[in-house]
């Protein structure tokens, strides 16, 4: 297959753009915008592969849209604006990148007649106390981020409905693995614990989520990619979920840090309790995750610790405007 992958720089969409290129014959166009979060670094190791080619440019942008899906079979847009904080402190882009970045690839592909899967999130659902997700729940966003990822999953199902294009919508649970920038809770907390900073836990810390490692999650949507039914959904989920304070005390021990490093701060507005994924569906297309969340973690760990060409630049650069802002209060309350 010859796909369009936008979002490519980005940390799932380079770990399927990686696993794609080692595991099948295709031809990946890449388009991305390289926000904070794309980085070209990540996509280092496939630089060179004749296969692969990266074009910088917005999915809300026709002109780089129309020039990269020229000659694709299927467009895979990770393309998004994707942490929760952010997006509560400045929801903006989310709104630009989703709603109309979504549309405007979505035109492409209707244009050009090429299948279009979505990447979306468990985080369309809302909050569950008890049982798990199925892919009928109603959409329940809580949070700017959340709430135009819904939107976007909406416009993409109605593009099947009104125009024919086939379509796919997965919905992931929450991520963990290499090259996840560090404003996400598992790299932020491991980066700290290396560095002997605090490690700021909201709330009561009770907050549990479905962790699923990238890898799988990559695999899940090739899955998806190849056995998908056009006009469906699927969610994909992790294998465990693990309350936040149980996380930070795994890192914890993983990287031998001290353990009163762990603060308690200030809690997010509007914080989903638990999200939990019921993926019977994708699973009786034969798909399933495999890596225990123990494994994923303790390797996600040896990563970051052998991998600092990755992420030095990033804690010495914008980022720490951003830590800044986000976490200097809560810490000195
Ligand atoms: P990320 O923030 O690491 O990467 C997003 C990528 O999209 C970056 O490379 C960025 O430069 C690019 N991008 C942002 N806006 C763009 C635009 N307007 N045009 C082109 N490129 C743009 O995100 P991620 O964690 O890899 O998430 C990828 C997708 O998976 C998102 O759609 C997200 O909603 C979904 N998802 C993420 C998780 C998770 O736990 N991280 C879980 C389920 C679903
Ligand atoms: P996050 O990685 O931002 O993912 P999401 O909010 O999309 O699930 O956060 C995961 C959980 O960790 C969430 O309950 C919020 C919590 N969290 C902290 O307790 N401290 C932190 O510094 C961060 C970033 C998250």
């Amino acid at each position: 297959m010859r796909l369009l992958v936008c979002g490519g720089a980005g940390f799932i969409g380079s770990n399927f753009v990686r696993q794609r290129l080692a595991r099948t014959a295709d031809e990946i166009v890449v388009l991305d915008k390289l926000t904070y979060a794309g980085r070209r670094e990540s996509l280092r190791d496939v630089e060179d592969e004749r296969r692969f080619a990266f074009i910088h440019g917005a999915i809300e942008d026709a002109n780089a849209v129309a020039g990269a899906i020229a000659g694709a079979d299927a467009v895979v847009n990770f393309a998004a604006e994707t942490h929760v904080d952010r997006s509560i402190a400045e929801p903006d882009a989310f709104v630009r990148t989703h709603a109309l970045g979504t549309y405007v690839l979505l035109e492409a592909a209707r244009e050009c007649g090429v299948r279009y899967l979505q990447v979306s999130t468990d985080e369309v659902y809302g909050s569950i106390e008890a049982g798990s997700f199925s892919e009928r729940s109603p959409l329940e966003p809580s949070s700017p981020y959340s709430a135009t990822k819904a939107g976007a999953d909406l416009l993409v199902a109605a593009y099947q409905r009104t125009y024919g294009l086939e379509v796919l919508i997965c919905r992931g649970s929450n991520n963990y693995g290499p090259y996840q920038y560090p404003e996400k809770l598992i790299p932020l907390m491991i980066l700290n614990a290396l560095h002997g900073d605090p490690l700021p836990v909201y709330g009561d810390g009770l907050n549990v989520r479905n962790w699923l490692f990238v890898e799988d999650f990559a695999a899940g949507i090739s899955h998806v990619l190849e056995h998908g039914v056009p006009g469906e959904i699927y969610n994909v989920g992790g294998p465990d979920e693990c309350d936040n304070l149980t996380v930070v005390r795994r890192i914890v021990e993983l990287t031998g840090a001290d353990p009163s490093l762990i603060e308690f701060v200030t809690d997010r507005p509007g914080h989903d309790r638990r999200y939990s994924l019921s993926s019977d569906k994708v699973a009786a297309l034969g798909w399933r995750a495999g890596t225990r969340f123990d494994e994923g973690l303790e390797r996600t760990v040896a990563w970051y610790r052998d991998n600092a060409w990755w992420w030095e630049p990033i804690r010495s650069g914008a980022y720490r405007d951003y830590y800044e802002r986000q976490y200097y209060r809560r810490l000195a309350d």
